[in-house]
């Protein structure tokens, strides 16, 4: 079997390494790829968003299985221009990535069938933000509609912070039309887990769940990020908490769509928060979470190309998801600076300590080949991941791992899976 995986991040060479151990695939394809992932299947210099390139590829190569890794394409529509040509492709349609493409019509779906989420409001007007603004409760959290690379939700802690906030997005457009349209919603506390979970539009399958760490610095301190590392499972994700997710959450999210039209086939990500009342839905993706997929794919036990297919088919009941009882830990090494400025372009000296190191592996990001070897290329440069019996022993084997590694300007966080310990 041909494969092609869109995408050119941690997530992909994530869902590559997954799609080169089933014994089903000989060859894989990645467009566009990166330096990592060209190391286990062939990278094509096509960009994720030119879809239609993508689908003349996959003709041209009789490409087998499609999977889109990354949520633009899928937000505009790739999955559709390859089932117009009759190509098989793992994703949502367009009508249903919205999940992920508008906080706005996610929110609207979670009130529609009583899904639980933060109280919200929307506004397509900065004025009519503002004069909501004077009378809201505070902190209180304001989100682009659109997609923003994770980076489109402000907590603001005061009036004029919020207010700042709202000319940030509607006004000064930072995030471009993403903040046409903004969420204005209640500020939660709790745990945040994140549970990614197969779906054949009418089924839906939980994987193992994750934590992820959004900012750039120790402490949860600094920006939003794509996310500086993960660990799986999550302590907090008790059995209580997956058997209610699972029945006014996950399975509601999914009837929901179908009764919109809206059938979704793919990977739908829950970003939840436990909180006082009980676990509520922070946000959705209509795709692997980065570095999510990280921690979550070396730690399921199915053939992956079985379990896409089934959902494809609509015969996801079929399939009994399994995944190891163990842990994962994954650091991110970025280059100093990210998410704001950074270098690239410095040589990374370590990559083959990795090779042949059983439940070690080193996840590619930005980087790319050089003339003297693999260079950083990207903010986020490689996810160092590491399995162990429990998540204490993953994650000592996660930062060991990440002294393999060398390159300059070198940045890490050295508290992913701090909650590990006060789950005690
Ligand atoms: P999102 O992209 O919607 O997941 O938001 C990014 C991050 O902002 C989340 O992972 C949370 O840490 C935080 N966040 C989003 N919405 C809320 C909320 N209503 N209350 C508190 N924190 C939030
Ligand atoms: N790690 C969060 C995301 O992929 O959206």
């Amino acid at each position: 079997m041909k494969v092609l995986i869109v995408g050119s991040g941690g997530r992909e060479h994530a869902i590559a390494t997954s799609v080169a151990k089933s014994g089903r695939v000989d060859q894989i394809y990645c467009a566009p790829g990166n330096a990592g992932i060209a190391q286990i299947a062939e990278c094509v210099d096509i960009g994720a968003m030119e879809l239609e390139k993508l689908a003349d590829f996959a003709q041209e190569k009789a490409i087998d299985l499609t999977i889109i890794g990354m949520d633009d394409p899928l937000v505009a529509g790739v999955v559709d221009v390859f089932e117009a040509r009759g190509l098989r492709v793992f994703g949502p349609r367009k009508n249903a990535a919205i999940l992920e493409g508008s906080k706005a019509f996610s929110k609207d779906l979670m009130k529609k069938y009583n899904i639980p989420t933060a109280a919200y409001e929307t506004f397509t007007s900065a004025e009519a933000a503002l004069e909501y603004l004077e009378t809201s409760k505070y902190p209180i959290v304001l989100k682009a509609d659109g997609l923003a690379l994770g980076k489109g939700v402000l907590i603001c802690n005061t009036k004029a912070e919020a207010q700042e906030g709202v000319k940030t997005l509607m006004l000064d457009k930072q995030f471009g039309t993403a903040g046409d349209k903004i969420v204005v919603e209640e500020f939660m506390t709790g745990r945040e887990v994140s549970v990614l979970c197969y779906c054949d539009g009418t089924h839906i399958k939980p994987m193992t769940s994750a934590q992820d760490h959004k900012r750039a610095k120790d402490g949860d301190q600094g920006l939003n990020t794509g996310g500086m590392g993960t660990f799986s499972p999550s302590p907090f994700y008790t059995e209580e908490v997956d058997a209610f997710c699972h029945k006014y959450i996950y399975q509601a999210s999914m009837d929901a769509m179908k009764a919109e039209g809206r059938d979704f086939v793919g990977i739908m990500f829950f970003g939840l928060m436990l909180t006082q009342e009980g676990p509520k839905v922070l946000e959705y993706n209509a795709r692997f979470g980065d570095p999510e997929a990280q921690v979550v794919l070396p730690r399921m036990k199915n053939d992956i190309i079985d379990v896409m297919e089934a959902c494809i088919d609509g015969k996801l009941d079929q399939i009994d998801l399994q995944f190891e009882d163990n842990a994962a830990v994954c650091v991110v090494l970025a280059s100093d600076g990210y998410p704001e400025h950074y270098e690239k372009g410095k040589l990374i000296q370590g990559l083959d300590n990795f090779k042949d190191k059983e439940g070690y592996y080193v996840f590619h990001a930005g980087t790319k080949q050089g003339a003297e070897g693999i260079v950083t290329n990207g903010g986020r440069v490689l996810g160092v991941t590491a399995k162990g019996a429990n998540l204490k022993e993953a994650r000592t084997n996660a930062y060991k791992a990440t002294e393999w590694i060398h390159f300059d300007n070198k940045y890490m966080r050295n508290d992913i899976g701090k909650a590990i310990d006060e789950a005690e």
